[in-house]
């Protein structure tokens, strides 16, 4: 009696007729199957990774761009004494920022906003630094830099220039986030 194929349950058995005239190895077209699938894997998680960290460069980048906005002249800033400051607004005048004149001569421009929670820093003549009343922060006022404190990352900083014996607000650069934060 000739034994009906069509019902056999037994993979192997049913095709081990055909075995001879069509050689094939299930157990290594499974091996590499997975193998294959292994490296598509692999490729693309790598791909993801080379995406996302570009991505991430690219906005990283783009937050420390300087915007260019209009120059605004500072009232007042040539008459500025070493190590003291003068309050203005830029580039709107909802933009509190504050100009400071460190004791060596140097002008330097940042938002007055404390990156932690908003408070308007000042400057401390005595410590030649900025300070935020609010949660003890502090800031280098000749990079603007987190001293000391809550605050996450550098103060906005603010691009000044001499024109014609004046000084000039050109442009405001967004500080960058802190690395790893
Ligand atoms: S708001 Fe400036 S330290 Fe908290």
């Amino acid at each position: 009696m000739t034994k009906n194929l069509s019902d056999e349950s037994d993979v192997r058995v049913a095709t081990a007729p055909y075995q001879a005239e069509f050689p094939y190895e299930r157990d290594d077209e499974a091996q590499v199957t997975r193998r294959e699938f292994c490296n598509f894997l692999g490729l693309t998680s790598a791909a993801l990774f080379v995406g996302a960290t570009g991505f991430a460069a690219k906005a990283a980048l783009d937050a420390r761009e300087s915007v260019s906005l209009a120059p605004a002249r500072i009232d007042g800033a040539e008459l500025l004494a070493p190590n003291s400051s003068l309050n203005f607004s830029y580039p709107t005048e909802r933009d509190s920022a504050i100009l400071i004149r460190t004791a060596d001569g140097a002008y330097h421009a940042y938002g007055q906003k404390c990156t932690h929670l908003s408070c308007p820093v000042y400057y401390a003549r005595d410590h030649q630094r900025l300070e935020c009343p609010c949660h003890e922060g502090a800031f280098n006022a000749a990079t603007g830099d987190v001293l000391y404190g809550p605050p996450p990352r550098a103060l906005d900083a603010i691009q000044v220039e001499f024109r014609d014996g004046q000084i000039w607000a050109i442009g405001r650069t967004p500080s960058s986030p802190e690395v790893g934060g």
